[in-house]
């Protein structure tokens, strides 16, 4: 079974000594643990400084964009390339960027291409609006935005990648509704499917998908417990010390429980 991924998405919230402050404070919170990867996303700027305190067997560094060129006349872009020492992932595609700054799904895809070209995973956001949702189009929009963000990518490198669904009437920035586990099931399950129909079964099976609506540590578990949920990829609640390890430790205590389990078959 692979590692539960926990990844914090500070969006452009926290300079350099806020984010520095909440790093000790969740330092001191967040126990080690072989099942699950806590992941941070600060802003391009805190990544550098936020990398010399970091404690590598704790946490892991995720920028939240870049540029798909590696280098150039790109006034005010951070390619992959220059993040390759610095990041494991790179959120790509989120619904603020698809929105607010025009991203398409060409553009995501020259972003996952970039991404993988560098050895950075990409964190690949889908998810249906509210309008496309109440039209009945969400399985077309997780189908074409799947396909498209994946086309340039051998099946090797499609294991690696992580998806994360994040239907955009469920993040706080667009109206926060509550989706329910079992309509996440259903979407989770969905993506699964178009990545076996394209790369096979071995491949949907090894994939990493999150659920990248709102959460907080109170109602995480029940959708860190929908099967075939990998993790979470958290906003709002990921600036607050108290609610973030809440929600790592939800994922302590469900990895634990499994491990019971299976130990006791
Ligand atoms: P919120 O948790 O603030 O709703 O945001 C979710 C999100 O956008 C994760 O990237």
């Amino acid at each position: 079974m692979s590692r539960t991924l926990i990844v914090a998405n500070w969006k452009m919230h926290l300079n350099t000594s806020q984010a520095s402050l909440l790093l000790h404070r969740l330092h001191e919170r967040i126990k080690i643990h072989r099942n699950i990867e806590v992941v941070l996303a600060p802003s391009m700027l805190v990544l550098q400084p936020l990398s010399m305190q970091i404690d590598r067997r704790k946490f892991r560094l995720a920028a939240q964009n870049a540029y798909h060129k590696d280098e150039g006349a790109f006034t005010g872009e951070v390619s992959f390339t220059m993040l390759q020492d610095l990041v494991h992932y790179v959120i790509v595609g989120h619904s603020e960027r698809r929105l607010y700054f025009h991203e398409t799904d060409e553009i995501v895809r020259d972003k996952v291409t970039a991404a993988v070209r560098n050895n950075i995973t990409p964190i690949i956001c889908v998810g249906e609006t509210q309008q496309e949702r109440r039209a009945g189009e969400t399985r077309q929009v997780l189908h074409d935005q799947v396909v498209s963000a994946l086309a340039n990518l051998t099946s090797q490198d499609v294991e690696n990648v992580v998806i994360a669904y994040e239907p955009i009437w469920a993040i706080s920035t667009f109206g926060g509704e509550l989706a329910k586990p079992d309509d996440v099931k259903k979407a989770l399950d969905f993506i699964r499917l178009q990545v076996s129909s394209l790369y096979g079964k071995k491949v949907a099976e090894r994939i990493r998908v999150l659920y990248g609506g709102s959460v907080d540590d109170h109602i995480v578990s029940g959708y860190l417990a929908v099967e075939g949920c990998d993790g979470v990829l958290v906003g709002s609640a990921s600036l607050n010390y108290h609610k973030f390890s809440g929600i790592v430790d939800a994922a302590y205590r469900l990895r634990h429980q499994e491990d019971d389990e299976d130990g006791n078959k």
